[in-house]
């Protein structure tokens, strides 16, 4: 049965009547472009083909009754539409409450209390951005429902002032905007400094795109990646005694080599470094890609995990062992972490003849040396927010 058919099915068991809408909203799986969107730099995401689906009806009260099929042991959560308040859920819920809350401060109140179901295949906690999915499926369910005018840029910027001010995660744009702008058959090119995009094909008749979950789940509830925001605001206002500029990501490398001495803490140096060098992979990433250039493409993504395990120090010694032995796989062209890191997945690309011979002996490997399981996803870029019901 189809994932949407299963969806209703269940709100009519659960909740006895009709859902009157649904909307899906994909995961998303970042190919370079780590933690530079909140210091004004350039993301290359592309959405899934997994993610979470929405269902909802309208209630006649001021009740909101949330339930997820794929966290059936926290059964039915209530709340009541009039209490919603920032940092007041510990539960699951926090996401969709959260973006109940940004709609009525956007301009968008909601007029009553909702029945809401959801149903994905994405697990919380992979790093491929399951909460933004959540978020954005949420949004674009109930925009439809009510009829609200409201875009699927805005659903993605409603997400993130959800998850920044009802959550209480300081995350970027990325991944909302990756859910509800992507593209089947593209990644996303984003200036997070002033949200305008492009759509960059992912052109690899010969290379699959090939996720591996290390199994360590990872949050950013953690105050790892507060921390790394404040080292780069810390790292900002040093530079800008000697530079005039407004963002980590808009200091080029030789402006940055020119005046980083600066900079006396030898962590903050790191954390500035990879945010500026960072950013100008990723635009050399669009430039390889654009050239059908795939392996200039793979030498950036194994740049990119340097960085981010010896400068940014988000990664974790599972994923090095991941990415590591999947550097050493004749037929990968690059391999990196993704997401915001400390857990969660690697993504490599490998060449399409190659792909089974690399899921094996990764897993394999992987097992013999951390006893986990590794789990392997070929992934496809996917449609971005839609309504499925
Ligand atoms: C998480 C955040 C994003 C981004 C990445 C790191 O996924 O939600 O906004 O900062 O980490 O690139």
């Amino acid at each position: 049965m189809r994932s949407t058919e299963l969806l209703i099915e269940r709100f009519r068991e659960l909740y006895r009547a009709e859902p009157e809408r649904a909307a899906f909203a994909p995961g998303r799986v970042n190919l370079i472009g780590e933690h530079t969107d909140y210091n004004g730099g350039h993301v290359l995401p592309c959405a899934l083909e997994q993610g979470i689906s929405c269902a909802v009806r309208r209630r006649t009260d001021d009740k909101l009754r949330f339930y997820s099929m794929d966290i059936p042991g926290a059964g039915v959560i209530e709340r009541e539409l009039s209490r919603l308040a920032p940092l007041s859920s510990e539960e699951w819920t926090a996401y969709p409450e959260g973006v109940i809350w940004a709609m009525a401060e956007a301009g968008y109140p909601l007029p009553c209390g909702l029945d809401l179901l959801f149903y994905g295949d994405i697990p919380a906690g992979m790093g491929l951005s399951s909460s933004a999915a959540l978020e954005v499926a949420t949004g674009a369910a109930v925009a439809s429902l009510f009829g609200f005018n409201i875009d699927n840029k805005d659903l993605a910027l409603i997400g993130k002032r959800a998850e920044n001010a009802y959550v209480g995660v300081n995350c970027g744009i990325m991944d909302q905007f990756a859910s509800a702008m992507g593209r089947r058959g593209n990644a996303v090119f984003l200036d997070t400094a002033t949200l305008e995009y492009a759509y960059a094909p992912l052109r690899m008749p010969d290379h699959e795109l090939v996720i591996i979950d290390s199994r360590v789940k990872h949050s950013l509830a953690g105050s790892a990646y507060n921390d790394r925001r404040r080292e780069c605001e810390t790292a900002l206002s040093l530079l800008e005694t000697v530079l005039e500029t407004d963002a980590l990501c808009h200091i080029s490398p030789d402006q940055f080599e020119a005046v980083c001495g600066v900079i006396e803490d030898p962590i903050i140096l790191k954390r500035a470094r990879h945010a500026v060098y960072e950013d100008d992979r990723t635009v050399r990433a669009l430039e390889a890609l654009t050239k059908n250039d795939i392996w200039e493409f793979g030498r950036l993504m194994n740049e990119s995990h340097i960085s981010l395990r010896d400068d940014y120090e988000v990664s974790c010694p599972e994923l090095d062992i991941l990415t590591e032995l999947a550097w050493a796989v004749p037929g990968c062209v690059g391999a990196r972490m993704t997401g915001g890191g400390f857990g969660g997945c690697m993504v490599a690309i490998v060449e399409k003849a190659a792909v089974k011979g690399f899921v094996e002996s990764i897993t394999d490997e992987y097992r013999k040396r951390t006893a986990l399981e590794a789990r392997a996803i070929i992934a496809e870029p996917g449609e971005g927010a839609h309504v499925v019901y």
